[in-house]
């Protein structure tokens, strides 16, 4: 065992092979179950795949980097679950690609935030955050008030997430367009936001 181990040491070459070897096993052992329990593959109760005008609201968010200063993801620690809610559970995310777990909270933690405040709180906050919350170092985006949503791209990308195991329809694909025409980038942020842990509600 010792002269094994001296072997070892002494060859850089089978040092490398042999550490490859066991993260890579390790990491297997780690990753692999993960895509077999259904805890992380099946849907937890309530969640339903994003209708066109959240799916929207939701790629709003990414492009405007609202997850660089608001996480979605509620630890299970007391301090989180009396401010926020329920935990978040890995059932509540398999729909979401990319999903928004985010790991910086200049803001507070948004996954419980639907239906917290009204629609028309959100508009104004978002508009200017310090007209509702004077302390605020939130950015304020106003454009988003006056800016349509483009709903030549939406049924791509319900058909893009389909294709990465979304159940959509053929029928909710083919209303999407309908569905977010006319509607402002605000309207569809605010649909995102509205929507986001409500399920978590009826969870014990
Ligand atoms: C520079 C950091 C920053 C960015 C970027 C940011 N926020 Fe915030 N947000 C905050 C802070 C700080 C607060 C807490 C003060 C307040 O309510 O305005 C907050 C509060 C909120 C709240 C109220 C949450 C609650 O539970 O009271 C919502 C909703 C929100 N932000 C949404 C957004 C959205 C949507 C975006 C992207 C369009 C965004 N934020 C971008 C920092 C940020």
């Amino acid at each position: 065992m010792a002269f094994n181990h001296d072997l070892i040491e002494r060859k850089v070459g089978l040092l490398g092979v042999l550490t490859a070897l066991t993260i890579s096993v390790a990491g297997f052992v780690q990753i692999v179950p993960l895509y077999f329990a259904t805890e992380t593959t099946v849907a937890a109760p309530g969640i339903e795949p994003y209708g066109p005008l959240q799916l929207e609201g939701r790629d709003i968010y990414i492009r405007e980097g609202c997850y660089n200063c608001h996480s979605q993801m509620i630890r299970p620690l007391q301090s989180e679950t009396e401010r926020y809610g329920h935990y978040s559970l890995a059932g509540e995310s398999v729909y979401d690609h990319p999903f928004q777990f985010g790991s910086k909270r200049t803001g507070p933690d948004l996954a419980r935030v639907g239906g917290r405040y009204t629609d028309e709180w959100h508009r104004l906050h978002m508009i200017n955050p310090r007209d509702l919350v004077p302390e605020s170092n939130m950015p304020g985006f106003p454009w988003l008030a006056d800016s349509l949503v483009d709903p030549a791209g939406t049924p791509g990308k319900m058909a893009a997430l389909r294709a990465i195991g979304v159940p959509y329809t053929d029928e909710q694909i083919a209303g999407a367009s309908a569905a977010v025409e006319g509607r402002t980038e605000m309207e569809a942020l605010i649909a995102y936001l509205q929507g986001l842990g409500t399920a978590s509600r009826n969870w014990k």
